[in-house]
């Protein structure tokens, strides 16, 4: 069981290999999801939002996505694990992004970081590539962003921001990121940048054009009910399933039938 390279993933892309990725926030899942046979592992800064119910992404802390990473990082041994950098740890100058960088990298033991932007932070991502940490880019609906777009609605459907995203993403691959990552985009541009590009685009809403494909864990497994966008497949019902169990127990404990003589000392 090798671990999943930068240059794997770039030679996945070359022979037409589909790329898997899907994020995980703690130990259990981690080797459970890696366990699966996962090329990438993203701590998502997604956490905010499953793993400590904010509404945005915006609120999670340098300090917590460390916790995160050094958590799955300790259930993997093949995937690549990358580590979304939080709001605010990188977007204010080029030093700060980078010690937060090195912080990630050094507590978490984690492979790479991902970055929201593309020419405004395009400084900051290559003061961290010269540091020797891999980054993957992530354009078209950026989260952190949210409080500027107002709504999590698709991004890029007008000239000008598909324009624009176009020369983010050669702007992200010139400065040398790995990987970029392109969320709720139309398909057919994300299926022109996918092929313009030499590294491999990971897609989340953005169709089957792309190199790989991203999910956020707790979505495809159905554990949170309300949130059905177009994009996602639900690949189990976990809600019911674990909601089941749940009351199963709470009805064996009333009723004296847990634990039983065979489940006591
Ligand atoms: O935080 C996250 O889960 C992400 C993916 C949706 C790409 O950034
Ligand atoms: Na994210």
């Amino acid at each position: 069981t090798r671990k999943v390279t930068t240059h794997r993933l770039v030679e996945m892309k070359q022979r037409g290999e589909k790329i898997s990725m899907l994020t995980s926030y703690d130990y259990t899942m981690a080797q459970i999801v890696d366990g699966a046979g996962m090329d990438v592992i993203l701590v998502g800064d997604s956490a905010s939002n499953v793993m400590a119910g904010n509404v945005t992404t915006l609120p999670i802390t340098l300090d917590q996505m460390i916790y995160h990473a050094k958590s799955v990082v300790r259930g993997v041994k093949r995937a690549m694990v990358v580590v979304d950098m939080p709001f605010g740890s990188y977007q204010g100058n080029e030093m700060e992004g980078l010690a937060s960088a090195i912080r990630i990298m050094k507590e978490s033991h984690a492979d790479a970081l991902k970055l929201e932007g593309g020419e405004e932070i395009i400084g900051t991502v290559k003061r961290i590539l010269s540091a020797g940490i891999p980054i993957m880019g992530h354009l078209g609906l950026m989260p952190q962003s949210i409080n500027k777009y107002g709504t999590y609605t698709v991004r890029a459907k007008d000239d000008t921001e598909a324009e624009k995203l176009v020369r983010d993403a050669h702007l992200l691959e010139e400065a040398g990121c790995f990987a970029i990552v392109l969320e709720k985009i139309p398909a057919e541009l994300a299926e022109r940048v996918a092929s313009e590009l030499t590294i491999p685009i990971i897609g989340i809403g953005a169709g089957g054009g792309v190199d790989g494909q991203v999910l956020v864990i707790q979505d495809m497994l159905g554990m949170n009910n309300g949130f059905r966008p177009r994009f996602l497949r639900r690949y189990a019902d976990l809600h019911t399933i674990m909601t089941d169990a749940i009351s199963r127990y709470i009805s064996d404990v009333k009723n004296l039938d847990f634990p039983n003589e065979k489940e006591q000392y």
